[in-house]
């Protein structure tokens, strides 16, 4: 069971990883949260992607797709991943239709998360990350019980640096240009289920497991 989780910057794609896999035995694959787990730990991925990140832009793809392959040739992926953030660009998507299917896998779903322009710029100013575990709280929205602390796991939580306004308006341009076609791809290949991403967490995580439950009737 392949599925992407997919969207612009802050359309909830965590947000809604994190239900998901709680309802399904598969990993959560997030190559933002890798990176910044790279970046934490100073190694020299974290650093290669750090100015893209700070930028807004594409960490370039042969970098991207050599860590996703890694990481899905682990044991827990087996049975299938939970991609978010990945793929981005067309040829990430190409790379990983390849490589599944030379292990006779596919992309079973794509869930497209819609959500305006307008509401993200909203919502990325309000978001609050945790600086351990990467669990995602809003200021407004759903806050941390305690503030500024995870209820996760009691570490800090923090504004990401690229969640600023002129970094977010360029994260979006770069969605637009590069990361958006991708849906027309997977819709060509009928995997793609569209689903509102405005509106109440909960109630977008119910049309979410709907669309995974008739992509995969038990
Ligand atoms: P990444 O970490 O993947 O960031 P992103 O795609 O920009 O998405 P976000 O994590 O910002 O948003 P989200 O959709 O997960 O929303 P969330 O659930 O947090 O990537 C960061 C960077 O890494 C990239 O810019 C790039 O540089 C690099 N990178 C990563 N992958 C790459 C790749 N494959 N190739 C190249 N480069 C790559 O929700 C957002 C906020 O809204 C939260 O505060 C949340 O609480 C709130 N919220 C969620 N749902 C709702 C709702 N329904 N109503 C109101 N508020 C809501
Ligand atoms: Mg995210």
């Amino acid at each position: 069971m392949f599925v992407i989780i997919f969207g612009p910057p802050g359309a909830g794609k965590g947000t809604q990883a994190a239900r998901i896999v709680q309802a399904h035995p598969i990993p959560q694959v997030a190559t933002g949260d890798i990176f910044r787990k790279n970046l934490r730990e100073g190694t020299a991925l974290g650093i290669e992607a750090k100015g893209y990140m700070e930028a807004g832009k594409l960490v370039p793809d042969e970098l991207v797709s050599k860590i996703v392959a890694d990481r899905l040739q682990q044991d827990d992926c087996v049975a299938g991943a939970l991609l978010d953030g990945f793929p981005r660009s067309l040829p990430q998507a190409c790379f990983l239709d390849a490589w599944l299917a030379e292990r006779g896998m596919a992309i079973g779903l794509v869930v497209h998360l819609v959500v305006p322009d307008s509401v993200i710029v909203e919502r990325m100013g309000g978001r609050r990350t945790c600086t351990n575990c990467g669990a995602t709280y809003h200021v407004s929205v759903s806050p941390t019980k305690v503030q500024g602390i995870c209820d996760r796991c009691g570490s800090q939580v923090i504004q990401r640096p690229d969640d600023n306004e002129a970094t977010v308006l360029t994260r979006l341009a770069t969605y637009h240009e590069q990361t958006s076609p991708i849906v027309e791809h997977y819709r060509a290949l009928g995997v793609v289920a569209d689903v509102e991403g405005v509106g109440s967490i909960d109630r977008i995580g119910d049309h979410v497991i709907e669309a995974i439950t008739k992509a995969f009737p038990v």
